[in-house]
């Protein structure tokens, strides 16, 4: 999310006539986008404008902009009063303000009068290949899951009308993309009157251009028989989900407020597979939520041997001022009863459990016919998500057919099929 807001500031400047640069000397200005989800991200974001302290004091006229989650939570004053150099501050629900914000600061690069100075510009891709294109179909969140702070400083859910995103879509294709990724924290929740997620993805599919879909992150809370259907009728659908569980604890789950039990949540992961067989998922846990006890952690560890992902994301527990879990009175001490040590350990323990699975999902894939978007003459990515080396020479941005022949360290080989 905070990359497709990356390149929303981007198009933003671009707009006004600047231009990227990684080059922190030739630069006019920097934007510090912030995160927030653990206090380690925080942490992150905000040494690195500690270091920008210098940069800013070595040519004036410089400007500092910080955006973000960590910037709607600390606000211009916090921000202000720690790093006295910054020039603005326009916190995650205030994003639509970023061009404004810039209007008061930035003066037109060159004349003013350059071909893009003034314009609408739509987003590059920055972050993933140029083939591939972010678009936002949600903002905010309105769960309530106890450990998280998203609903706080981005908002209840908002989704994007159909028509808006399909002109994005539109606009992406014309510089270039070939996959779409939507974005939205609960994406597969979107709605629109009658309209509902599958009717989205069917939509998005039929624009010219268009030759794969994916979404990041579907809550498990919202597949319905309907969007199964459509998964299994329309091959533009990835065949990789992000579906992320948290915890395999019935317990946990609850204090969580997730919505659903280890069970349940299996259960969704085999109806998905009844639809298409193929399809690869990956997941996110939290270890260590106050009160995890060492039985609810070998449920977490059931569940990644009954899940088979091909990739997990594990986090250690961070209690977030504003998340609910902070004010619950049985949960408010900040790792519950779990040393740091004990944490350490079981994400040590989970990482080891994910990676043997996540290699059995991968060397899996030899024999079986893969559809690859071309990123580069020889290489390109699979409909399951593994980046794949190919045999001979293709043009990017085609979709070819490939027999899976092997499995390296990273990445999947294959046969071009005619
Ligand atoms: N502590 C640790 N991990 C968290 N996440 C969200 N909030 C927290 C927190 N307070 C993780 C969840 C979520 C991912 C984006 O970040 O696993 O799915
Ligand atoms: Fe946070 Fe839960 Fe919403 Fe995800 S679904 S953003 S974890 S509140």
């Amino acid at each position: 999310m905070n990359e497709a807001d990356s390149e929303l500031a981007a198009a933003d400047f671009a707009a006004r006539g600047y231009e990227l640069t990684d080059d922190l000397k030739k630069a006019d200005a920097v934007v510090v986008n912030t995160c927030t989800v653990r206090q380690q991200a925080e942490n992150r974001a905000l040494s690195q404008l500690g270091r920008l302290e210098g940069w800013k004091a070595a040519r004036p006229g410089r400007k500092l902009f910080v955006i973000g989650c960590a910037a709607e939570r600390l606000g211009f004053g916090t921000l202000r009063h720690k790093f006295p150099f910054i020039d603005g501050v326009i916190g995650a629900k205030a994003l639509d303000g970023l061009s404004e914000e810039l209007d008061k600061h930035l003066p037109p690069a060159g004349d003013g009068t350059g071909p893009t100075a003034g314009g609408e510009t739509a987003p590059a891709s920055i972050f993933s290949s140029p083939l591939s294109a972010y678009v936002t179909v949600m903002r905010g969140c309105s769960l309530k899951c106890t450990y998280c702070i998203v609903p706080s400083v981005r908002g209840p859910a908002a989704f994007l009308p159909e028509e808006e995103v399909l002109q994005q879509v539109r606009r992406r294709v014309d510089s270039g993309a070939r996959e779409i990724v939507l974005l939205g924290q609960t994406v597969n929740a979107w709605r629109e009157g009658e309209r509902r997620f599958e009717d989205l993805l069917d939509s998005i599919s039929s624009v010219p251009g268009v030759l794969r879909l994916r979404f990041m992150s579907p809550h498990p809370l919202y597949f319905t028989p309907a969007w199964l259907r459509a998964y299994a009728e329309n091959p533009a659908i990835a065949r990789h989900l992000h579906l992320p569980v948290q915890s395999g604890s019935d317990r946990i789950l609850k204090a969580m407020r997730r919505g659903y039990t280890a069970a349940e949540y299996l259960g969704t992961l085999a109806k998905i597979r009844k639809a298409d067989p193929d399809t690869v998922f990956s997941t996110d846990f939290i270890v260590g939520y106050p009160g995890e006890t060492a039985a609810d952690f070998e449920k977490t560890l059931d569940l990644v041997r009954a899940g088979r992902f091909g990739f997990a994301f594990c986090f250690k527990y961070s209690p977030r001022p504003g998340a609910p879990a902070k004010d619950a009175p049985d949960l408010s001490s900040p790792c519950g009863d779990i040393t740091d040590r004990e944490m350490r350990d079981r994400l040590a323990r989970l990482l080891e459990e994910v990676k043997i699975t996540g290699r059995d999902i991968f060397t899996e894939r030899i024999g079986r016919i893969e559809e690859v978007l071309v990123e580069s003459a020889r290489r390109g990515k699979t409909s399951s998500n593994f980046n794949c080396r190919l045999d001979r020479e293709c043009a990017p941005g085609a979709l070819v057919r490939v027999e899976v022949t092997g499995a390296g360290k990273t990445e999947l080989s294959g046969k071009v099929l005619p």
